[in-house]
């Protein structure tokens, strides 16, 4: 069974695409005439442009929604595809659950006939520079370190690229790990951390102290008078990067 198949039952509940971050991977896409999107699951972020969506979760594929490009099971790291099958492959916060990362990138490399779009992270600015995991959940934080890929090696892996920040807006409407960094309440609520991976992944029994002090400090004021500077901010950068590598 794929992972998602257990931990992607609410999905598109909390994880619906943000506005100004599909802007940002459509203009990443270019002018590509047809996209494949990988580890596609409930479809956020696809431009009309795209021809199918691959993905190993059954779960995940019946969240999308009618209309979307077809999708077919399949894992990254064996793409039932052709050479150049499209100009464009996507893979959208999805490659840190891989379990042949290389294996994976060689195959969207194969598969696209100009441009390679990746949305990962950072995760030496992301454990720096985000209060959550710097200041109350490092288990969480421990945990990512054993997926996430330094943006070098995956550069170096997709046989070089470029990388823009993703912005993360305040009002983020796709609920991502950091979407709610000037919203800390929100990750009080069991069903949104049910939509983080790195939070229902490192489980509420190792989290629970944390979530407690975040909760006290919520209730005191404590976390408003800590973090007052955050208040002021409409975007911030955590770590979020945008790797376009082409062909
Ligand atoms: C956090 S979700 C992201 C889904 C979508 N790209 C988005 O941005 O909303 C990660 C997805 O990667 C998929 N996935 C996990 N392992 C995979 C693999 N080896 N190849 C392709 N997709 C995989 C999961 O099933 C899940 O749907």
């Amino acid at each position: 069974m794929a992972t998602y198949d257990t931990l992607g039952t609410t999905y598109a509940r909390t994880r619906q695409p943000d506005p100004r971050i599909a802007a940002q991977i459509h203009a990443a896409l270019g002018d590509a005439a047809d996209v494949i999107n990988v580890g596609a699951g409930a479809g956020s972020y696809e431009p009309p442009e795209t021809v199918l969506a691959v993905e190993p979760s059954r779960v995940m594929i019946t969240q999308r929604p009618q209309g979307a490009a077809p999708a077919v099971r399949a894992v990254a790291e064996h793409l039932p595809l052709p050479v150049d099958a499209a100009d464009a492959v996507m893979a959208l916060l999805t490659i840190h659950h891989w379990s042949d990362l290389a294996a994976g990138l060689r195959e969207l490399r194969r598969v696209a006939r100009r441009r390679v779009v990746i949305l990962t992270w950072d995760q030496r600015v992301f454990r720096e520079r985000f209060w959550l995991v710097r200041d109350y959940l490092p288990e969480a934080a421990a945990f990512d370190e054993t997926r996430a890929t330094p943006i070098d090696r995956l550069v170096d892996l997709l046989g070089g690229g470029r990388q823009e920040p993703v912005r993360i807006p305040h009002d983020c409407v796709d609920g991502f790990a950091a979407a709610y960094w000037r919203r800390p309440h929100l990750y009080l609520d069991p069903q949104v951390r049910a939509g983080i991976s790195m939070l229902a992944q490192t489980g509420d029994d190792v989290l629970a102290p944390g979530l407690a002090r975040l909760g006290a400090d919520l209730t005191t004021g404590r976390w408003h008078a800590r973090y007052a500077d955050l208040l002021t901010l409409d975007t911030i950068d955590l770590g979020y990067r945008l790797v376009v590598s082409e062909a």
